[in-house]
């Protein structure tokens, strides 16, 4: 049999893509597209939780299948040019060649390289997403920017609640809202230009309904709350103070009329206010409306007389009170005598209550590298040769540390609390009596016993006796003048 020699065929012009350059850019993109998909998809049903999965998914993803890409178009313009170059050359060593052997290995490890890469790419892809979820993520790793609340948050109620709960959430308008600030976030972390302190009100922030009300529901409230207030005086003997008040957060009976607190937040009324500074310290205006039947009345200061405009108006809503849920700056004045109650500080030293406050917040003390030396430097000249004194340093450097944040200017001074009333204004920014209707009413302040009555105060024996009536409040700092709130003398400090 006559062998059949095969019929050479016409030589097919080389493609401008057989290139190891277009190869690799090729590569580059299908991974790109593939981790793209997966992402999408991730993206649509659990992205909610976490803004940097958008950031992967639309700005990284993207770019390396631009990259991919260009790469491709690249080759072909280098082999383009080489072409024009070397005309009639037919073999040079960038060619794909599949009759060449060793092109062919090549490319088989190339080829199984590219797919154990796909897989790595997918699996990284959940690797990566899981840990942008992650609360480290958020306060340690990318935000560290944001150590301040994490070491707030470590010791707050809401310490198993990540981050995300109620920072991003679900809803699609709040999801794409997320998605973008967090991009700026990115920007502004990694240029170092994000404002410091971090300002608030966070206005991204999304309704309470939607973050707060997931886990507490308002039909599930709390009835009245035991908060009990341990003090120490600035007197010498650091003598103890307690306060144990009854708030009556909720005394909404099934079928009662609606009252406590948690009034606010009822829903057959709507409290609204315009706030005339960025904090909401400030508010000359409120507005009560029944939602039954649509009646509404008007509180205002005296001082201000126009109508705010609608856009500046906001629904009062749990944040309003709240709005430290989950990492609260306590004041200098809170962690040290929290530290006292815990046996952490001694009570042998004469007045260290005052001392350990004023050497928090000493005015020399402005900068986060010289804080430890200088606070030493402070209770040395106090205490020297106390047996007490190393540790009492200690001590204050660890209380400082956690409370005062001077790289990010971050701590109680800036961030008020609004939950109460002696360090900030928080409740009596409403209810100070000076807020009236036009017939003259006033939201109560100096019926203290509206919001709580106090069990009982004092220390040692006085604690015994508890009235259920409620005590008058004796304040240890003297007689108080009515025309002065608690936070005229009162800042988180030492007393003014
Ligand atoms: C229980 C809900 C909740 C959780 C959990 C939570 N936050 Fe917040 N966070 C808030 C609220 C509410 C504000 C707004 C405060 C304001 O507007 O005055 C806020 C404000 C902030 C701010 C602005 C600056 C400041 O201190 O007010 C940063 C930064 C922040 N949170 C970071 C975090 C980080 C990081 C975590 C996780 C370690 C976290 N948050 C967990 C509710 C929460
Ligand atoms: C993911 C669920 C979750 C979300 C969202 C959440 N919380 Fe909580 N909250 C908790 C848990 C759990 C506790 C702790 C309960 C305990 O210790 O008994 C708690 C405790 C509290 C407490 C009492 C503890 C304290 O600090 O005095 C308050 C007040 C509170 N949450 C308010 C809020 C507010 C306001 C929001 C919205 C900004 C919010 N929570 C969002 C789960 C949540
Ligand atoms: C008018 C201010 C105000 C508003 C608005 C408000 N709260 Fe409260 N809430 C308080 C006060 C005051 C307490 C008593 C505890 C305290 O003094 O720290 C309290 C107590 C709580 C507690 C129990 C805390 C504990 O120590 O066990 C939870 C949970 C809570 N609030 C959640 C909410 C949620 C959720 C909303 C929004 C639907 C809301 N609150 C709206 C002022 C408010
Ligand atoms: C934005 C203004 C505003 C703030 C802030 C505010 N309140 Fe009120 N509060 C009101 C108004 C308005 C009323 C209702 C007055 C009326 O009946 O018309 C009210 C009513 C109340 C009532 C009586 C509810 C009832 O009828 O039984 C209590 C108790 C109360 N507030 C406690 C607090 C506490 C505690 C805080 C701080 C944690 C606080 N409020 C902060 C505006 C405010
Ligand atoms: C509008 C509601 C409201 C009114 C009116 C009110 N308080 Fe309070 N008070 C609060 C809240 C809320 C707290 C904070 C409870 C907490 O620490 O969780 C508080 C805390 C206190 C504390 C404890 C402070 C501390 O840190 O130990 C004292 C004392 C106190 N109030 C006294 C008074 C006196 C005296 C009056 C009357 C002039 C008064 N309150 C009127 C809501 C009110
Ligand atoms: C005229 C200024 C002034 C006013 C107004 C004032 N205080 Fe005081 N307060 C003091 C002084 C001074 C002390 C004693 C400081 C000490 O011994 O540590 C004190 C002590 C206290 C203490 C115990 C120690 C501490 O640091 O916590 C509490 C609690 C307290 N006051 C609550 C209040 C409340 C609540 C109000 C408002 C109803 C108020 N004060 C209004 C000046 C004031």
């Amino acid at each position: 049999m006559p062998e059949s020699i095969p019929p050479s065929e016409p030589v097919k012009p080389r493609s401008l893509f057989n290139n190891w350059i277009s190869a690799i850019g090729g590569v580059l993109a299908v991974a790109a597209l593939f981790s793209f998909a997966l992402f999408v998809w991730m993206d649509f049903t659990q992205g909610e939780k976490n803004p940097y999965l958008g950031i992967i998914t639309y700005l990284i993803v993207p770019g390396i299948l631009i990259i991919g890409i260009t790469l491709g178009f690249f080759g072909a313009w280098a082999q383009w040019r080489w072409q024009i170059k070397h005309a009639g050359v037919t073999s040079d060593k960038w060619r794909l060649d599949f009759s060449d052997q060793q092109h062919r290995r090549a490319l088989v490890i190339f080829g199984t390289g590219g797919v154990i890469f796909l897989m790595l790419t997918a699996f990284g892809s959940y690797q990566t997403y899981h840990y942008a979820e992650s609360t480290q993520f958020c306060g340690e790793v990318c935000h560290r920017a944001m150590n301040p609340e994490l070491t707030a948050y470590k010791r707050g109620a809401h310490a198993r609640v990540d981050c995300v709960e109620c920072h991003v959430g679900s809803g699609a308008q709040w999801f794409i809202k997320a998605k973008i600030n967090g991009t700026h976030q990115l920007i502004a972390y990694t240029l170092n230009n994000y404002k410091r302190p971090i300002a608030t009100p966070l206005k991204n922030l999304r309704p309470a309904q939607d973050t707060c009300e997931k886990c507490h529901w308002p039909e599930k409230f709390h009835g009245n709350i035991d908060v009990d207030a341990e003090h120490f005086l600035s007197d010498k003997k650091n003598t103890p103070y307690n306060i144990r008040m009854l708030m009556r957060v909720n005394m909404t009976q099934p079928g009662s009329p609606i009252g406590g607190i948690h009034w606010h937040v009822n829903a057959d009324s709507r409290v609204e206010y315009f706030a005339a500074d960025e904090k909401r310290q400030d508010i000359p205006w409120m507005r009560v409306t029944n939602l039954k039947n649509g009646t509404s009345h008007v509180y205002r200061t005296e001082a201000f007389k126009g109508e705010p405009v609608a856009a500046q108006i906001r629904v009062m809503d749990c944040m309003d009170c709240h709005n430290r849920p989950a990492h609260v700056f306590p004041t200098a004045n809170e962690v040290v005598e929290h530290a006292m109650a815990a046996g952490a500080l001694s009570m042998q030293l004469p007045a260290l209550k005052r001392v350990a406050v004023q050497a928090m917040t000493q005015k020399e003390i402005t900068t986060t590298a010289d804080a430890p030396p200088k606070i030493a430097s402070f209770l040395e000249a106090k205490y020297a040769g106390a047996p007490e004194l190393p540790a009492t340093i200690v001590e204050v450097q660890r209380l400082y540390a956690e409370t005062i944040f001077p790289d990010r200017k971050a701590d109680w001074r800036v961030y008020p609390n609004n939950i109460g009333h002696k360090d900030w204004l928080g409740c009596f920014r409403c209810h100070d009596e000076k807020h009236k209707t036009a017939a003259g009413e006033s939201v109560k302040a100096n019926d203290c016993k509206s919001c709580h009555i106090i069990l009982t105060q004092g220390k040692g024996s006085d604690l015994q006796a508890l009235s259920a009536q409620g005590q008058d409040f004796k304040h240890p700092g003297g007689d108080l003048d009515p025309d002065l709130t608690c936070s005229d003398c009162h800042n988180g400090g030492i007393q003014k």
